[in-house]
């Protein structure tokens, strides 16, 4: 819901349980009053509270009023150069040379759905409750406009934001930085919560107190990566997974991002997340407009679980498309991890064939299937079949696949190319690369500059001839190495700051063909596993692989971490062979499956090289998958342990009517003569009775009381099917 009050002049979002306010001051200046639980209404400004600041300056029309200071009243876009020295949301280079912008309000508009972005991903607000607001802001000297978007997505208690800067003058100007959103806060005492981690090692919480200065997270690496992940959150210092207040926002980008919060010199807090500002140079003639990628806002009273699990919901129902979003994908088996590059047509049907016999569905061939891809050397760009190792195609492997009864998926990387490949050979200056400077290689590989109509076209070209010649149900695509060399001949020296964000759009484009051509195709994200796992990413792929990192007792680190803002349904999740190809650790496989089937669920690994016995596992673990995935792809995902300090990892998948649940857990570390674990279970109805184990337990005894958890060994795992009981 969205009112405006012309007496207050408040505008005020209201979702289930949250309310948002911002109101236009007497200078006309938009400030933000209030995010936090719902209230029943009222203006909000009073709690911002006029002082007189040492060096804090006054805009000219505050007159002799030395207690207004834009570097002192809580913003809903902050400026700069104006005398506001906190963390600006906008900064551009204007014709003049100056670069103050000064936003002021001049209209708005509310209207029922959420708005969307052309060529950008973004939530969507079908079959729920979506309104959206519209606030424009106008720097009066330079006539650059601001639209501050809002989309209110109640049931998910979500707000999402966007932000269309134009240039309204008669001179050119150059943005050099646009957030996507901003949220101030009156006080201090927050801890900040940001996803870290490395290859292998993605999305690590970090949680610490903010203390004053500006601290960041961020990506200049062309993709949000593995390194950090475009997410934040503002915590109360005694929030926990159940309980507390948590502001939390994820980007809709997979690019360059920066998420920053700052702890002021008066103990305000501010939060931006945008674009990273890192060489972005975007010119605006008089008239063009520039779109930033949506931010999505989550606030939780009850802890990070539930915070969690309003992402979840948003994410599966309102940002993920097409069929697969939430049905059931097929049960897949990959090649990757059992023969690298080294396969043949013969090997995949074996692999297949197998697979077949315990139920798999989808037979994945990963890399190494085209042009000279018999290492990680050479190959990349030319997307012809290697008939030396598939003869006759792509088509008769995938039709025996077919006729085994299972899909046949593919992997491609559409954004790079070896410098051993015809593609290169031909048109060298495709890559991103700085003339005079050797390029500099990831993988050995250079980065197709897919800002060029000419590049794109022929990636989509390529992508759809090969999608047509064989029945493919399934793609993954790669994306193995950062972005550096950022350089494109396409532009002139003064606009190479957009090559960064104009790649991304240009992977875009081609992925939004990709769902508009092939309409039931299942993607997968990939990027060296999980290097690009963002909301962006998932607007365009229902399921991204989770890491490279497939042991399952690391797994439950990343898994953890990722849940914090991404639902299961969007990790891919295998049992791979042991000792783990990473860590070399050996884990038991029923303990594999059990994590595995904490996501999409998936084999990688030669089933051959099985015995018999552990093969019927396999067969046993596939038909268990098929009575469960509805409670993993579409249930509701409690975190039972913290998977970094307990000595064990524990979670829940709960029915959204509460009427059955899937608790798993898993001994990560033994203990000599050790304490016995009780495990207090969640999102139960209390008042309804569960059969768990062969025994009728209260949901309130399960969740209050809890249950004794057997003594176990090192990486076993239990799990346990709950089904209400009819009273
Ligand atoms: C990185 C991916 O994460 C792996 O699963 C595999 O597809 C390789 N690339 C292939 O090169």
């Amino acid at each position: 819901m969205i009112q405006w009050d012309k007496q207050q002049q408040t505008i005020t979002l209201t979702t289930r349980e949250s309310s948002y306010q911002m109101k236009v001051d007497h200078l006309g200046v938009l400030l933000h009053t209030y995010y936090g639980p719902r209230l029943r209404g009222g203006d909000l400004s009073y709690r911002i509270c006029p002082e007189d600041r040492g060096f804090s300056p006054n805009p000219y029309d505050a007159g002799k009023d030395r207690t207004y200071s834009l570097d002192t009243q809580p913003q809903e876009y902050s400026s700069s150069g104006l005398g506001d020295f906190r963390l600006p949301c906008l900064e551009a280079d204007l014709a003049d040379g100056s670069h103050a912008v000064d936003l002021r309000y001049v209209r708005h508009s509310i209207a029922d759905g959420k708005y969307a972005l052309e060529g950008l991903p973004a939530f969507y607000g079908d079959g729920i409750t979506a309104q959206t607001l519209t606030v424009e802001l106008r720097d009066a000297a330079s006539g650059l406009t601001v639209e501050l978007l809002y989309g209110v997505l109640e049931e998910y208690d979500m707000i999402t934001r966007s932000v269309v800067v134009k240039n309204g003058g008669n001179q050119p100007l150059t943005l050099t930085r646009v957030a996507s959103a901003c949220l101030d806060f009156p006080a201090g005492e927050h801890d900040l919560l940001t996803l870290g981690g490395a290859y292998a090692r993605e999305r690590e919480p970090v949680r610490a107190a903010l203390t004053q200065g500006i601290h960041t997270a961020g990506s200049i690496r062309g993709a949000s990566s593995h390194q950090q992940n475009p997410f934040l959150a503002l915590l109360n210092r005694d929030t926990t997974e159940d309980t507390g207040f948590c502001w939390a926002m994820a980007l809709v980008y997979s690019g360059n991002f920066q998420a920053s919060a700052e702890l002021t010199q008066f103990h305000e807090t501010r939060l931006t997340l945008g674009i990273h500002p890192f060489h972005f140079a975007w010119t605006l003639q008089p008239g063009e407009a520039f779109t930033a990628p949506e931010a999505a806002m989550v606030f939780s009273a009850r802890g990070l679980g539930h915070m969690s699990r309003l992402f979840h919901r948003a994410i599966r129902r309102n940002l993920c498309r097409g069929p697969w979003k939430e049905e059931r994908r097929p049960i897949l088996i990959n090649n990757w991890e059992a023969t690298l590059f080294d396969f043949t047509a013969e090997k995949i049907r074996s692999i297949a064939q197998t697979a077949s016999q315990v139920g798999i569905e989808l037979m994945v061939m990963d890399d190494g299937w085209f042009g000279q891809r018999n290492d990680d050397f050479r190959g990349l760009g030319d997307w012809n079949v290697n008939e030396e190792k598939l003869p006759g195609g792509l088509r008769p492997l995938a039709e025996s696949i077919q006729a085994m009864g299972m899909k046949f998926g593919l992997w491609v990387e559409p954004e790079m190319v070896n410098e051993d490949s015809d593609l290169y050979r031909a048109h060298p200056d495709w890559a991103l690369q700085i003339p005079g400077r050797p390029a500099t290689r990831g993988r050995y590989q250079l980065v197709l500059d897919l800002t060029r109509p000419e590049v794109r076209e022929y990636v989509w070209k390529n992508l759809r001839a090969t999608l047509r010649s064989a029945p493919i149900s399934y793609v993954k695509w790669d994306m193995n190495r950062s972005l550096t060399d950022v350089w494109s001949h396409s532009l002139p020296a003064a606009r190479q700051g957009e090559v960064y964000h104009r790649y991304v759009l240009g992977v875009y484009e081609i992925l939004e063909n990709l769902h508009r051509e092939f309409p039931d195709l299942l993607l997968e994200g990939c990027s060296g596993g999980g290097g690009r796992f963002d909301c962006g990413m998932l607007y365009y792929a229902p399921q991204i692989w989770l890491s490279d990192n497939t042991d399952a007792i690391d797994r439950l680190k990343i898994q953890y971490g990722s849940s914090l803002l991404y639902p299961c349904a969007a990790m891919g999740a295998h049992v791979s062979a042991v000792p783990n190809g990473l860590t070399h650790r050996s884990v038991p496989l029923h303990t594999r499956a059990v994590v595995a089937a904490a996501g999409t669920f998936g084999y990688e690994l030669d089933l051959n090289e099985l015995t018999a016995v552990e093969r019927e596992e396999v067969a046993q673990q596939v038909a268990h998958f098929r009575t469960v995935w509805d409670l993993v792809m579409k249930g509701d995902y409690y975190r039972l342990t913290d998977a970094f300090s307990d000595t064990f990892t524990a979670w829940m998948h709960v029915s959204e009517d509460r009427s059955r649940a899937l608790v798993s857990a898993v001994l990560t570390e033994r203990q000599a003569n050790p304490v016995r674990a009780l495990l207090r279970l969640k999102g139960l109805d209390p008042h309804r009775d569960y059969l768990m184990n062969g025994k009728v337990y209260g949901g309130d005894q399960l969740m209050y009381a809890g249950v004794p958890l057997p003594f176990w060994d090192e990486y076993q795992a239990v799990q346990y099917e709950l089904t209400a009981v009819a009273p």
